[in-house]
């Protein structure tokens, strides 16, 4: 690689991120090499099936189904890792590494379970490994946390960071659609997969998470670590209810450093109405952080897409292609240099809305309370809702240990004047 000559980048991957990559690279290539210094080539482009019709105008020699033709080409320098999955991605990702090239991904799922041997390998070989895209896709979020904000203590961080629930529940706050009714909209407007429990289980937002956690707290989060729940327990009733008390209810990615121990979980939760992220709707992702000195900031914009999320990934390119230039590769690498515990579940807390059905006669809210009371539980609100010889109870609790909350919920459940607990979701108000 010379200046002269370029910089050459080698693409695994032509799918969506693919395609935006390579138009991005094509349609500003003159203000990107003003910008950087030198032109960036694309020179091959990995693919599995070189016939089929990519909705674009490309040079049928760039692409190869023989990685080789990448890995093992000296004039590439910058490898972009959009093939997505683990197996391929990471051996392919882990050998551009070892053989002195910078690599860029878009790959949530290979850096929040492999991040660690990645970083080394990209140690090892003094090389950069970026990776914006992998988290809410164009929203800067990554590169802000590692480096505007880096004089910082971040004691808190808290997403949207998956777009296809986002939408869901917008859908079901708005126009009063059921969960099978939004999912079913999400997936015929191409948000959500035909399988789409890693979005409404939350493990998207999971794996997120932890690689944000990891870099705003300085300390490995696995994935393991995080506490996840997903939206598909989530009721149009519920959503009513704390529409009703000033609280719209969100898939939220929330870590939280309080110096005896980080909590990294996503479930979703009520957030008051009035909340930056409250209006952070369809698939729109948001990140909300607060660092101790900068106070609050917030990081809107698209989660996803084509153009949006090759957006982040092209600008990787190009800081890429920069520190190779000024042969400044690897400045900075893995920020994980603490050890933090992360704390066990039950020993967060949070306000809890609770939603009970009741017999509707006398005694039934003392005997509730007296449960609650015993367990250190403190109720904030009760609002009750009669229809003859039963009753819906909506319960607000003042902040508890979820451990003090859990062992309330297996006495209220024992009651015989309780005919069911039909939710129990975590109030945000931070
Ligand atoms: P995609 O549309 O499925 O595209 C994958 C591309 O990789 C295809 O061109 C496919 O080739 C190629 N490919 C897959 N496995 C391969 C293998 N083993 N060998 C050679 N080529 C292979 O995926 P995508 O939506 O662009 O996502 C790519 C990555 O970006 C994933 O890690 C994803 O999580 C991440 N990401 C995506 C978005 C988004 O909005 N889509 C947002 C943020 C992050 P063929 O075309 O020949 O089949
Ligand atoms: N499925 C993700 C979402 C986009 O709905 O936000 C890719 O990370």
């Amino acid at each position: 690689m010379t200046a002269k000559n370029g910089i050459g980048i080698g693409l695994l991957g032509m799918g969506t991120v693919g395609r935006g990559v390579y138009r991005i690279l094509n349609d500003n290539k003159g203000d990107i090499e003003q910008k950087i210094g030198a032109p960036i080539v694309i020179k091959k482009i990995l693919v599995r099936d070189v016939s089929k019709d990519r909705g674009l105008e490309i040079n049928s020699n760039l692409l190869t189904t023989n990685v080789s033709d990448i890995l093992s080409d000296p004039e590439i320098d910058i490898v972009v890792e959009v093939i997505g999955g683990i197996n391929s991605a990471l051996e392919y990702a882990l050998e551009a590494l070892e053989k002195g090239k910078s690599v860029v991904t878009a790959n949530k799922d290979m850096i929040a379970l492999h991040g660690k041997e990645l970083f080394e390998a990209a140690k090892a070989g003094k090389r950069d490994l970026f990776f914006e895209a992998s988290v809410a896709g164009g929203i800067p979020i990554i590169r802000p946390l590692k480096e505007c904000l880096a004089a910082n203590r971040v004691t808190q961080l808290i997403g949207i960071i998956n777009g296809t629930t986002n939408y869901m529940l917008t859908r079901m706050n708005e126009e009063g659609l059921g969960f099978a009714q939004a999912l079913e909209e999400a997936q015929s407007l191409g948000y959500a997969e035909a399988d789409p429990s890693a979005d409404v289980e939350g493990y998207d937002a999971a794996r997120k998470l932890a690689i944000l956690a990891s870099i705003a707290f300085n300390t490995r989060v696995s994935l393991d670590q995080v506490y996840v729940e997903g939206v598909t327990q989530v009721t149009a009733e519920d959503i009513t209810h704390a529409a009703n008390l000033n609280y719209v209810i969100k898939l939220l990615g929330i870590a939280r450093d309080s110096r005896n121990g980080i909590e990294v979980r996503v479930h979703p939760a009520l957030l008051p109405k009035t909340h930056p992220l409250a209006s952070v709707k369809d698939v729109f992702n948001a990140i909300f952080v607060t660092g101790d000195a900068v106070g609050d900031v917030m990081f809107y914009g698209r989660g996803a897409g084509e153009l949006p999320t090759a957006s982040a990934v092209a600008a990787d390119v190009m800081k890429a292609a920069r520190n190779l230039l000024h042969t400044c590769t690897g400045m900075i690498g893995c920020t994980c240099f603490a050890d933090k515990t992360v704390k066990s579940m039950g020993l967060t807390s949070t306000k809890y809305y609770i939603r009970l059905g009741v017999a509707d006669k006398p005694g039934v809210l003392a005997s509730i309370a007296y449960v609650f009371g015993k367990n250190d539980v403190s109720l904030a609100s009760v609002v009750q809702h009669s229809s003859g010889e039963a009753a819906e109870l909506i319960l607000i609790t003042h902040e508890v240990l979820e451990k003090n909350l859990q062992e309330a919920l297996k006495g209220i459940k024992e009651l015989p004047v309780v005919n069911e607990i039909s939710n129990v979701i975590r109030v945000e108000e931070h």
